[in-house]
């Protein structure tokens, strides 16, 4: 066997049979290899035309069929079969080949495999990959983290492979052992913050207008002309345009209630809980998942629970419209603030130094959360690449600050009428307490002090200071 091919995959169900077609479509000469040889066979028999395959039914045989160093890229079910795939690898690799694992992995778990392969004197490179089986074929945005020694290799490659916007790649070096697998933790979340706000937005215009799904499909249609242009908007449009063949209903209507997570926004939510981040945007979305999954207390609560609501009625369907919109955007813009807020501290507990602008650059394209607006998440971190909070970049303190009055009018009359809206709610809420002059924090630090004499610091003078509650209330101040 000839050690010609330029990168391998091993693991080929949808997402690495598509990486493969897409590497091989870019003039690539591609290893295959898949536990199971079935499906080495039928992407053989199905695609051997897109270009030049190598494919080997044992894993010897693909580590022999690739060029040194060799790059070997993971597809596999993440968790235990990564790695056990690892482990085949080890000993079949020599010193200076990169191992990329391109599922989703939890980052802690990256970093874990990192340190190990590093002792084998091997590369191991956990990248994010998102877009879905379409952003594999066609182009995905890849976020890759390992050593920058390896991005010299491989970089070109996954450059080439990746989506484009404006001819720039939706790929770049995130930083070292776990920064890409986190960074795709993050983009995952804000993915289920910007699906929970597009869904209550589509109750809030479905409550207070009384609108079908096609009409709101037509709404979301023209709104993704605007600001809020993004692959979720767009199909948000085609979604709620659908109808099932089968009733003839609209299709969302047949549809129950209850959404499905497979984990990456509950560790999103946790890891922030862990750097004290406040992510309450993609917080809300992942508990408003885990509402609408709670039968016996939704079941126990339905028809028992006092509403006291009052009924919606719009008198200005134009303004009604308006008001969701910019409150949808400003939500939106929180959730992404949130987000790149916990990157920067992930960032600085890590050592990764992560380019936040060159994040939102390669989630412009190829990636399930691309938007028209990561242009000017872009350009913020451009005009300052330490700025501590997107929200008080210029561009989005106007841009937020336009919408905040129709935000409040949005949350207040959907409390009053008894509508859920725990991601808008939340943001609002962030967006007051994040601007706030006082914070009622004072009075938690006193009630600490109280019951634990955890102590507190004073406006008027430096120092730690505590107070004898249960004696004569005489201050001490620790040094
Ligand atoms: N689907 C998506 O849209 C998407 C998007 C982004 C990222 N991802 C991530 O990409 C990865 C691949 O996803 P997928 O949907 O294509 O496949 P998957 O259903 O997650 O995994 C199936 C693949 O894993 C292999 N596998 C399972 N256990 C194994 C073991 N113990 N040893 C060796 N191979 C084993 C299977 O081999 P056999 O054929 O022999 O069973 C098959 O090739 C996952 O980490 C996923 O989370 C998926």
């Amino acid at each position: 066997m000839s050690a010609r091919a330029q990168i391998g995959v091993t693991g080929l169900a949808v997402m690495g049979r598509n990486l493969a077609r897409n590497f091989a479509r870019h003039g690539y000469t591609v290893a295959v290899h898949n536990r199971s040889y079935a499906k080495t066979e039928s992407l053989i028999a199905d695609h051997g035309t897109d270009g030049d395959f190598i494919p080997s039914e044992s894993m010897k045989d693909f580590v022999a069929s690739l060029a040194q160093p060799r790059k070997v890229v993971i597809m596999v079910k993440a968790g235990g079969p990564t790695d056990a795939v690892i482990q085949e690898l080890i000993p079949l690799l020599d010193e200076g080949d990169i191992v990329i694992d391109a599922g989703n992995a939890h980052f802690p778990d990256t970093r874990r495999r990192e340190a190990e392969l590093k002792e084998h004197g091997l590369h191991f490179v956990g990248t994010g990959v998102s877009g879905g089986e379409e952003g594999a074929l066609n182009g995905p945005s890849i976020m890759p983290g390992g050593s920058k020694e390896s991005y010299e290799w491989l970089g070109p490659i996954l450059e080439d492979i990746s989506a484009k916007v404006d001819g720039v790649p939706c790929c770049t070096y995130v930083g070292s052992d776990g920064a890409g697998h986190f960074v795709k933790m993050v983009h995952n979340g804000i993915e289920y913050a910007d699906m929970q706000l597009i869904a209550e937005a589509y109750d809030l215009l479905k409550q207070g207008l009384g609108a079908s799904a096609k009409e709101i499909g037509e709404i979301f249609a023209e709104w993704n002309k605007g600001d809020l242009e993004s692959f979720l908007i767009e199909i948000t449009a085609d979604v709620l345009q659908h109808v099932d063949a089968e009733t003839g209903s609209a299709f969302v209507d047949i549809i129950l209630d209850r959404a499905e997570q497979k984990g990456t926004g509950r560790w999103t939510v946790q890891n922030a809980l862990d750097l004290g981040v406040p992510i309450t945007g993609i917080a809300e979305a992942t508990f408003a998942r885990a509402l609408s999954g709670s039968v016996p207390q939704r079941t126990a609560a339905n028809g028992v629970l006092e509403a006291h609501a009052g009924t919606w009625e719009v008198t200005d369907r134009e303004a009604f419209i308006e008001d969701v919109r910019l409150a949808l955007y400003a939500s939106k813009v929180v959730a992404y603030s949130q987000g790149f807020d916990q990157i920067a501290a992930a960032s600085e507990e890590f050592g990764w130094d992560i380019d936040r602008g060159a994040m939102a650059r390669i989630w412009r394209g190829g990636c399930i959360i691309r938007a028209r607006f990561l242009n000017r998440i872009t350009e913020a971190y451009e005009r300052d690449a330490n700025l501590p909070l997107l929200l008080a970049d210029e561009y989005f303190v106007s841009a937020v600050g336009h919408g905040v009055s129709a935000w409040r009018r949005i949350v207040a009359q959907a409390a009053l009428n008894g509508v859920p809206t725990p991601a808008f709610a939340s943001s609002l809420s962030y967006y007051d307490g994040v601007r706030a002059d006082r914070l009622p924090a004072n009075l938690i630090q006193a009630q600490r002090d109280f019951f634990g004499a955890h102590t507190y610091q004073r406006t008027d003078k430096a120092g730690v200071f505590h107070t004898e509650w249960s004696l004569d209330r005489s201050e001490s101040t620790e040094s």
